[in-house]
């Protein structure tokens, strides 16, 4: 048997309107809760058993969990929910489920963060960390600009010799892309009942313990989606088929349609936007690499780019939105112009043309 631990604790800060409701793990990513791409993932790499580790809003997850199982070809993954009384941080959250999982001392337990698409090879993670006898089995990825991240160096044998938080002068590209595969006993010696990082605790406490920690590169699709840029960019790779998920509710393409949204004959969907269930694009609009949520509203000629349009939110007649994140329920009258990070909040009503970027004069 193989379990798994999910952190899907965490406020999502970053990504506020849209956390307000939903915790982002939770967030409709490519037509289904971002969740169930990951719980997909681990199903597919041969993962039986998955403990949630939740702490912010907890009753979106067990609301969503329908009978506690999902069968992802023909493999049944029996999912269980523990939450925090107060958040625990992410090796907290991981110590806390300890009395669920069902493993004896020397059995692999996989950690998964709960907002990382990421398209490496699961199975060989684990059958690396197995064969290697590891502690700690980390993944991998590189990236351009390795300082936002944790950086982690390793010698000739791939074992890691340090953990380097976000660090301004990185010595490697190579960053914790944030799975692991923990020892069972690992997880049991993460000290309980109060806030621990696995990043700046556990695992420096274990190279300095002299534990046998690996790090498994694995160069594959890898995105964060903590941002709303980034949430924005996973969801249209998912939808176009740049990032693989046994998850996708349809073909991959240039746009996702789900059952019950209303799109105009003349509008345009494409760069992988996701039209939720109940949402309406009106006449004439284009809509490009977005993500309109579920009864969201696009008006007549309104041209949304690169943005989320949340729950039941309307953009009105001939707007303009480009980087831009439409709390639930707001309303943007007609004609507003929009961009560069703009953040509406959440059932905000801001009247028609009440924001321009362009200095010419409102048609109407
Ligand atoms: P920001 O507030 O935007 O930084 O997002 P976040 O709260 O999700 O934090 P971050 O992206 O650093 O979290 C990484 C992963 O750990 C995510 O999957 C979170 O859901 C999870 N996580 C963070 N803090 C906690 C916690 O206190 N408890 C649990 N169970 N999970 C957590």
């Amino acid at each position: 048997m193989v379990e798994a631990v999910l952190l899907v604790g965490g406020k999502g800060t970053r990504l506020r309107p849209l956390t307000v409701n939903t915790p982002k793990p939770m967030l409709p990513t490519a037509g289904v809760p971002f969740l169930h791409h990951v719980l997909a993932k681990a199903a597919a790499a041969g993962v039986d058993h998955v403990v949630l580790a939740t702490s912010y809003r907890p009753e979106v997850f067990r609301n969503g969990l329908g009978d506690g199982s999902l069968t992802v070809g023909g493999h049944r993954l029996r999912i269980d929910l523990v939450t925090e009384d107060e958040p625990l941080g992410t090796a907290g959250g991981i110590r806390n489920v300890a009395s669920l999982l069902e493993g004896g001392p020397d059995e692999p337990v996989v950690i998964l963060n709960g907002d990382v698409l990421s398209g490496h090879d699961l199975a060989a993670q684990i059958a690396a960390h197995v064969s290697a006898g590891a502690d700690a089995t980390l993944h991998l990825t590189e990236v351009e600009d390795p300082r936002a991240f944790g950086c982690v160096p390793t010698d000739s044998d791939g074992r890691v010799t340090a953990f380097l938080e976000k660090t301004p002068d990185p010595v490697t590209n190579r960053i914790n892309a944030g799975c692991y595969v923990f020892r069972r006993s690992v997880v049991d010696a993460i000290p309980a009942g109060r806030p621990v990082s696995v990043e700046r605790e556990t695992f420096p406490g274990l190279v300095a313990a002299g534990a046998l920690v690996i790090g498994h590169v694995d160069p594959a699709y890898w995105l964060d989606l903590g941002t709303p840029a980034a949430y924005v960019q996973g969801s249209r790779d998912l939808v176009r088929g740049l990032a693989a998920s046994p998850a996708l509710p349809g073909p991959v393409g240039e746009s996702l349609v789900l059952p019950g949204a209303q799109v105009a004959a003349d509008a345009v969907l494409r760069g992988g936007t996701t039209v939720g269930s109940g949402a309406r694009v009106g006449a004439g609009a284009t809509v490009e690499g977005s993500v309109l949520l579920d009864g969201a509203e696009v008006g007549a000629g309104a041209v949304v780019r690169a943005s989320v349009v949340g729950v039941r939110a309307r953009v009105g007649a001939g707007c303009h939105l480009d980087g831009v994140v439409v709390g639930d329920g707001a309303d943007l009258g007609a004609g507003n112009e929009l961009a560069a990070g703009a953040r509406v909040w959440c059932d905000v009503t801001i009247p028609a043309y009440a924001i321009r970027f362009s200095p010419d004069q409102p048609s109407s």
